[in-house]
């Protein structure tokens, strides 16, 4: 499984990277806004910033809802890095978008993704990535896993002829990217927080105090 951080915040994917487990970033306007990032000349140096960082994969969304407007920009953000990949919100022109950046071999993420019926239609578009967002399916009560293991069990059926993979996103803690690993999504997008709670465990942190303990009195026989 890969993961993805879900930030735009360059200190959280310098964290990320530095863990030595980071295999791409997605963004999105809102999280773009988070960081004060206005105006073009400022969101092409931001995603410079962020391909600079990272090896490859970084998720830059569009701004424009018409077709004609997510071409232009898609263009722009995939000109800034090799490393980026378009993404596209799941919408009518979006899939013509999608179509459109396929055949020139730019990436892309359909984002956006509540039902499989959506994941399906970007998925024959040609997306590089589907974006299911459980989290968000979770706030209104309906269980994000459930979409991911129908996208999964489709996706699964053609294997010759989709090869778009599940990017399980709106992955807000740990068992949501544990759940989604053991339904095999094939990336997992998350903030910084969801991998350092992977990290943690009492057991280990009471373990490695007594290890260090004992490896004290094994110095001091040493010494003596
Ligand atoms: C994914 O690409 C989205 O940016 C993100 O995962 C949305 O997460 P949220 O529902 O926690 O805002």
């Amino acid at each position: 499984m890969k993961f993805f951080i879900d930030t735009a915040n360059l200190n959280d994917i310098e964290q990320a990277y530095d863990m030595g487990i980071l295999d791409g970033v997605t963004t999105n306007p809102s999280l773009m806004a988070k960081e004060n990032i206005v105006g073009e000349e400022n969101i092409i140096a931001h995603y410079k910033k962020i391909c600079d960082i990272v090896e490859d994969k970084v998720s830059a969304e569009v701004l424009s809802t018409d077709l004609e407007g997510m071409i232009k920009e898609g263009e722009m953000l995939a000109a800034i890095s090799p490393k980026i990949v378009v993404k596209i919100p799941m919408i009518k022109d979006g899939l013509k978008a999608i179509k459109h950046f396929a055949k020139k071999g730019i990436r892309t993420n359909c984002t956006l993704i509540f039902s499989a019926g959506q994941a399906l239609l970007a998925a024959k578009a040609g997306a590089t990535y589907v974006s299911p967002f459980v989290g968000r399916l979770d706030d209104i009560s309906q269980d994000g896993m459930v979409l991911i293991e129908e996208i999964k069990t489709i996706f699964d059926q053609y294997p010759e002829h989709l090869n778009t993979e599940i990017l399980a996103a709106s992955v807000r803690h740990s068992m949501h990217l544990l759940n989604c690993a053991k339904l095999g999504a094939d990336v997992a997008t998350c903030p910084l927080k969801v991998f350092e709670a992977l990290l943690n465990h009492p057991l280990t942190d009471k373990g490695l105090a007594q290890f260090i303990k004992d490896a004290e009195s094994m110095t001091a026989v040493v010494e003596a």
